[in-house]
């Protein structure tokens, strides 16, 4: 008898994509249906801060973020399994990509810009310091997609989903579809 492949429970899952594409909620909500511990890269990179990603990124410089970005990355290597939603610019650097590669599956969620900015809550552009200006923001969306197109796997959404359809559709493909040699 053939028995359908699991997720191995030691494997460790990112969740990439562009701001506001869901990767905290859909995150959360995947790590509960497989029975994982979660974790916020923007929430380690806030509390080994002290402060906010938007006092971080005016106070300190986006520099100083994005290595703490990756310093928090390679802090999740010490815990098998978890779910990780990660930032919007983690995929923009190589050296993150690669570590990527050692730590675990990655999942691109890819929304469309216009769904983004449509349900983008004014709570949500205040905590984005590179939501500010919204051309902007399409430009940097546009300019990302082929290095998220790097991650293991797409899931493609329309953004109108709800979330827990998101996750279920998620945890099936992962169920299915991915090679299990990394953890
Ligand atoms: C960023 C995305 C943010 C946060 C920071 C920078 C980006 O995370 O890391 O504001 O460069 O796209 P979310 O994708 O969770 O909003």
């Amino acid at each position: 008898m053939v028995l359908p492949a699991s997720p191995d429970q030691r494997e460790r899952i990112y969740l990439v994509g562009f701001m506001g594409c869901g990767k905290t909620r859909i995150g959360d909500l995947l790590a509960d249906r497989l029975r994982r511990g979660f974790h916020d890269l923007d929430a380690a990179v806030q509390g080994k801060a002290g402060k906010t990603v938007r006092d971080v990124f005016e106070e300190d410089g986006e520099e100083a973020f994005r290595d703490l970005e990756h310093q928090c990355l390679a802090a999740t290597a010490a815990w098998p399994g978890l779910v990780v939603a990660t930032g919007g610019g983690l995929m923009a650097f190589e050296r993150n990509r690669r570590l990527l590669d050692d730590l675990g599956t990655s999942v691109w969620l890819d929304v469309p810009f216009d769904v983004i900015v449509a349900r983008m809550s004014e709570h949500g552009r205040r905590q984005r310091p590179l939501f500010d200006d919204e051309a902007e923001a399409r430009r940097l969306y546009e300019k990302r997609r082929p290095t998220y197109a790097e991650a293991d796997v797409r899931l493609r959404l329309t953004g109108e989903e709800p979330p827990e359809d998101a996750a279920a559709r998620l945890a099936e493909v992962l169920r299915s579809e991915i090679p299990r040699e990394r953890f």
